[in-house]
């Protein structure tokens, strides 16, 4: 399962919490709060999907799904 940003161990859920509060509602927006995602950005399209669902533990997507997360918005 994939909970977190690796690179820089920030949980899915801590970064839920932040983006509520802080209303930020995309991955940029979030990075303003917190340091994550500057690294290999594999984070980017499970960080995106719990920002459109509030979901916070994903089954590893596959490219296509991936590919499908990464777009902005
Ligand atoms: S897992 Fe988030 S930048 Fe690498």
């Amino acid at each position: 399962m994939v909970t977190r940003c690796v690179c820089f161990g920030q949980r899915f859920t801590a970064l839920k919490k932040i983006a509520r509060k802080n209303g930020a509602r995309t991955f940029e927006e979030l990075q303003r709060y917190v340091e994550f995602g500057h690294n290999c950005q594999r984070c980017r399209p499970y960080v995106n999907k719990m920002l459109a669902t509030g979901e916070t533990v994903f089954e590893v997507m596959k490219p296509d799904q991936a590919a499908e997360w990464e777009k902005p918005g």
